[in-house]
């Protein structure tokens, strides 16, 4: 079985995520830039993994325009975001990127964040991306983590959306291969 990881990245969190789920795998990764989707029918599994900007998944809108060509395969989407990964908030994420109108699995986690890396406009942004978030009733545990990425930097790695994905990748590989078996 084939499984192909895209993925869109700014500061290399997604990147780090999308690599590691390959390596455990065995499956080809690339930047989404750059990547002609049509290749895509090649795979049985396809993984997209974007950053979140604001509550939109980068990258999203141009991997699903291809929907279409993938929808009888196996499709798996990750956001990689600083907010802490909790099921309303990933009902949120569903709800503004229009998640639930696809067949799809996804996943939310959470990646790292550095205030100071940004550009003095992204800071303007990335300002008003914090005031939603801790003013959003999903995030009501997470607030004073959240007002601290004001000043302070957040380096995580989410060993266990990683650990969950390559395991749904892995199992799929399974019910593949059997079902091949089963037709010869
Ligand atoms: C301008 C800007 C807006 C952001 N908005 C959100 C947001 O709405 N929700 C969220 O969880 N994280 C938000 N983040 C945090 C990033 O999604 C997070 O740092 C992620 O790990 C970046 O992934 P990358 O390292 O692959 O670029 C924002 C970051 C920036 C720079």
């Amino acid at each position: 079985m084939k499984t192909l990881i895209l993925y869109q990245s700014k500061c290399g969190s997604t990147k780090a995520y999308a690599e590691d789920i390959a390596k455990a795998t065995g499956a080809d990764v690339y930047p989404l830039k750059g990547f002609r989707l049509k290749k895509m029918k090649d795979y049985d599994t396809i993984v997209f993994g974007g950053w979140v900007q604001g509550g939109s998944i980068q990258g999203l809108d141009k991997f699903l325009s291809e929907y279409e060509s993938i929808k009888d395969k196996n499709v798996l989407i990750f956001s990689t975001g600083m907010a802490f990964p909790t099921s309303d908030g990933r009902s949120l994420l569903i709800e503004q990127n229009l998640l639930d109108m696809y067949h799809i699995r996804f996943y939310m986690l959470q990646g790292s964040f550095d205030i100071k890396k940004l550009r003095p406009l992204e800071r303007i942004l990335i300002q008003r991306s914090l005031t939603n978030l801790v003013n959003d009733p999903a995030n009501v545990n997470q607030k004073e983590s959240l007002e601290k990425l004001s000043s302070e930097p957040l380096v995580v790695y989410d060993h266990q959306g990683i650990d969950k994905i390559v395991r749904v990748i892995n199992t799929l590989s399974l019910t593949v291969e059997v079902n091949v078996k089963d037709k010869a």
